[in-house]
Formats: structure tokens, C-alpha cells, sequence
């Protein structure tokens, strides 16, 4: 940074301070800056998807506030309290004589007053307000550390069917589970930013992992993983409330997500750029599915739609439900596409798996549902969970009844399953070994079931975390 501009940033914290002295009465003070509420949502925002314990570039860190004191150069500190002229966190996001701020980089400068409630943050001191629940930092070689059992919300098989991948808090975490179903040992623990994961998917190949979620009320997240190297790809956050259900295009090429804002978006995976976004739902987007040729996506959301985008055009084309009120009971949960066409298997509030066609065929009359193929026998509660299995003749639905659980197989071709397992705990994720030969389900207890598909016995149990680090 030029020494001119240091001294500009100095002589202006030095105006500030002479000029509120002076006037009498003073104007109302603006409160501090505060760190937990200002600062670090927009640390998370504009740099915690390159500055983190899984990704740390230029091994400079920017999601607590401990780091920001410790981390980086030493001979460069990110942060002197009541300095912001010698604080390299500042002088990254200025001009350098002709050349735009070093940070972020590849993207769009901060905004003038983004910069100046920074500078003013540390001029101010740089205290730090954070509440103490969300202080932890949690790092792969300090993962978290349970004293109960996480909530399961997501769990994926790799396509090879050897790894089950299941969401902790803050982690995800890898299981290689027997061929026999019968055990599973912990292979990988994948800490990152998020505190909530929503979804966790293998890519079409198995090479990457893709995580969605994030912390409430704070920021969402999508999370990339390398699955042979257990490392960070990528992190972007977005957002101030977690995401949701994560899909990969079939060709592997886009992953795309739901989010608290009631948008639905899309990510190129290669380049990291957002390829798609649409605002049109009402409410929390909560599942994702592309078509077979990747050319559209469906969005399942609370506000009972299922939406039907393209997605080149970023257009929404249609309800694939019928909108007509009363004809669908609460919000949708989960959505799937059959392995071979276009047809979705939704789940919800009304505990009835369907299945829908994801193109009309017909134009819409009002009022009319026609794009639904079939319905099947209702169960207790909310379905949280549906998933076709690869042979896309059956398919599972998980549910969840006041703190009971079940899950059920059908045949597609039958209105009753083949078999039903009433659970103790609650049910909120329920995934296929690509094979169709094992099941895993789980939920609220953080308890992992295996269970043999063609029977519905349970196989093996186990805790989705290890209790001790
Ligand atoms: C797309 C990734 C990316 C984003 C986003 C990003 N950084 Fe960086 N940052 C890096 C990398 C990589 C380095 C290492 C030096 C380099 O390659 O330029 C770095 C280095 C730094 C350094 C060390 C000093 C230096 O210039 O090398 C600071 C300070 C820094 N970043 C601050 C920030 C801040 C503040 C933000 C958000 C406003 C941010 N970065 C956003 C990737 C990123």
C-alpha cells in the first residue's frame, strides 16, 4: 500500500474523532461496530470461502476473531486493534496506486462502506462481541467433539456403494461400510465451515462430495470435496440462513440448491460461478432434482410446489403440481428423479409418497393435478426422505410421526409397500447402496441403520459420530 494512502486512512480516522469532539451537542453517536453482527457476516460472505481452516489461502484465516490476531504473516499482522493504517486486512481491500484491491480476489471490490465499517471496527479497537456458543472453531485436526449424538439430516452412498457419507455437526462424515452391511468403520471426517449440513451427495463419479448447508441465521454454504484427498475444493458462502438440497446434474457439470431466501440456484462446478438462480417459489426451497439430460431442474418447496425451471434460460416453466389450494397438504420435503426418465417422486407434510411426470404433456386446465402418476399408501407424519432406487422399480420414503420414525419400500407398480420398519427416533434421511441390496436410515437420535432392502431387517447400528475425538 502507498504510504499516501496510509496516511489518508490515518488522517481520517483522526478527522472523525476531532470533528465529534468539537460539535456541541454531539450528533448521536453511532453505536461500535460489532464484530459478531457486522464483521464477520461479512468476512463469512466475501472471504471465509477461500480464508478457512479447510482452505486457508495465503494461510491467512477469517472466520473467528482469535484468527484474525493469530493467523497470516507475522510480519504483516491482519489486525492491529486501534490501528487500521498497519492492518493488512484493511490495506488488501484498497487501491494500490492503479491496481484494484488485492481482495477479494477474482471478485467484485468490497463496497466503500463495507471498507469503512471494517476500518472503523479497528480503529475502535477490533473487540470482539462473538456470543460464546458460536466461538469454537472447529479444524480437521480439531473436529468437533459430541457429548450427544447429531440430528442425521443427510446420508448418501459413494456410487462404488463402499462409503457411506453422513452429516455431523460441522462435518460430514465418511464411513466405509462392509460389503455384508453388517458393519461400517469411520474413514474420513470432512470439517467445515457449516455448523448445519442439509444435503451431502456424491457426484455422478464418486470423485467429489457436495455439501449444503450452513449456520442459522448467520450465513448458507455449499461446500465442494475432494473424496480421495478429504480436502476442501470449495467453500462458498451465501446468504444469511443455511441452504438446502443439494442435487448434481447428471453429467456432474452443476450442483444446484434451495435456499432460506426462496431462491433456487446453481453452481458450475469447474469454475465456481452461480449459472442459475430463480426467486419464483414462496417459501424455503427444500429439494432439488435435475432431468435426465440436465437441461431442466425441479424445485420441491414449503409452499407446496413443485417447481419446474429450465435451466439455461433460468425461466420458471410450471407448477408441476396442481396449484389448486387444498389439492396438496402442507409443504413438500423431498423430491427425486427416476434413474431413467423424467419422473419425480415427491414427499411432505401429507406422509403420501407420489410420483409426477416432470413435463406436461397437456396444457394446464385450471385445477387440475394431470401431470400426477400415481399415489401410494399414506404414512404417519412427514415424509422427509424419498429416493428411487437405481433399478427404478422401487423406492424408499422415510418419515417422521410425533418422535417416531418409519420406513417404508414400495414397488413403483404397487399402491402398498413391500415391507414398512417402524423406527424409535424420528426418520429424516433414508438413501439406496447404488446395488438396491442395502438401505441406510437415520434421523433424529443420530443413530445409522442399515437395513437389508429386500427384507427390511436392520443389518447394523451405529452412532453417526464418534463420541470421543
Ligand atoms: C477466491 C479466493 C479468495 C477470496 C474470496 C479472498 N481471498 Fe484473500 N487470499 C487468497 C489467496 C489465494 C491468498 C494468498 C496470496 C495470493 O494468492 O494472492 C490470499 C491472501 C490474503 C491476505 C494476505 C496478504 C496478501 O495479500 O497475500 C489477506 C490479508 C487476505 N487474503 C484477505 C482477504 C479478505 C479480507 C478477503 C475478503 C474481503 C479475501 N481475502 C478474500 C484468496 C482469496
Amino acid at each position: 500500500m502507498s504510504a499516501l494512502r496510509l496516511a489518508a486512512i490515518a488522517l481520517l480516522g483522526v478527522w472523525h474523532r476531532d470533528a465529534a469532539a468539537q460539535e456541541t451537542p454531539p450528533p448521536a453517536a453511532a453505536p461500535p461496530v460489532s464484530f459478531a453482527r457486522q464483521i464477520a457476516p461479512l468476512l463469512t460472505a466475501r472471504c471465509a470461502g477461500c480464508h478457512q481452516p479447510a482452505k486457508a489461502g495465503g494461510k491467512v484465516l477469517l472466520t473467528r476473531h482469535a484468527e484474525l490476531l493469530s493467523s497470516g504473516d507475522p510480519d504483516e499482522p491482519l489486525l492491529v486493534p486501534g490501528a487500521p493504517e498497519q492492518s493488512a486486512l484493511l490495506a488488501v481491500l484498497l487501491p494500490r496506486e492503479e491496481k484494484p484491491p488485492r481482495m477479494p480476489k477474482g471478485a467484485a471490490p468490497l463496497a466503500a462502506a463495507e471498507v469503512e465499517l471494517l476500518r472503523r471496527w479497528i480503529a475502535e479497537g477490533a473487540r470482539d462481541d462473538t456470543p460464546a456458543a458460536a466461538a469454537t472453531t472447529f479444524t480437521m485436526e480439531q473436529p468437533p467433539v459430541y457429548a450427544q449424538q447429531p440430528v442425521i439430516t443427510a446420508l448418501d452412498f459413494s456410487p462404488d456403494g463402499a462409503m457411506l457419507a453422513v452429516s455431523g455437526y460441522h462435518e460430514v462424515l465418511l464411513y466405509s461400510v462392509d460389503p455384508s452391511g453388517r458393519s461400517a468403520t469411520l474413514a474420513a471426517r470432512l470439517v467445515g465451515l457449516s455448523e448445519r449440513i442439509q444435503t451431502a451427495v456424491f457426484s455422478p463419479d464418486g470423485a467429489r462430495l457436495l455439501v449444503v448447508g450452513g449456520s442459522p441465521g448467520r450465513f448458507g454454504e455449499v461446500q465442494l470435496w475432494d473424496v480421495a484427498q478429504r480436502k476442501l475444493e470449495r467453500s462458498l458462502p451465501l446468504g444469511r440462513d443455511t441452504l438446502y438440497g443439494g442435487s448434481w446434474s447428471p453429467d456432474g457439470k452443476l450442483v444446484a440448491f434451495g435456499g432460506g431466501d426462496h431462491s433456487v440456484r446453481a453452481l458450475d462446478v469447474a469454475s465456481g460461478e452461480l449459472v442459475f438462480f430463480n426467486a419464483a417459489s414462496e417459501d424455503l426451497a427444500l429439494d432439488t432434482a435435475f432431468s435426465i439430460d440436465g437441461s431442466h431442474l425441479v424445485s420441491a418447496g414449503r409452499d407446496r410446489a413443485l417447481k419446474l425451471f429450465q435451466v439455461a434460460t433460468q425461466q420458471f416453466l410450471d407448477n408441476v403440481t396442481s396449484i389448486t389450494p387444498g389439492a396438496l397438504k402442507g409443504g413438500l420435503q423431498a423430491v427425486d428423479r427416476h434413474p431413467r426418465e423424467d419422473a419425480l417422486l415427491i414427499g411432505g407434510a401429507d406422509g403420501t409418497p407420489k410420483t409426477y411426470k416432470m413435463h406436461r404433456t397437456q396444457k394446464r386446465e385450471i385445477g387440475d393435478d394431470f401431470n400426477k402418476l400415481k399415489g401410494y399408501a399414506p404414512l404417519a407424519g412427514r415424509l422427509f426422505a424419498a429416493e428411487y432406487a437405481q433399478d427404478g422399480a422401487r423406492f424408499v420414503v422415510g418419515a417422521s410421526a410425533a418422535g417416531k420414525g418409519e420406513v417404508r419400500v414400495y414397488a413403483l407398480e404397487n399402491e402398498a409397500p413391500l415391507w414398512s420398519l417402524p423406527l424409535p427416533t424420528a426418520i429424516y434421511a433414508a438413501t439406496w447402496r447404488p446395488d438396491g441390496a442395502l438401505l441406510a436410515a437415520g434421523g433424529f437420535d443420530g443413530t445409522v441403520h442399515l437395513i437389508d432392502a429386500a427384507s427390511g431387517s436392520v443389518l447394523a447400528r451405529f452412532p453417526a459420530a464418534p463420541l470421543q475425538p
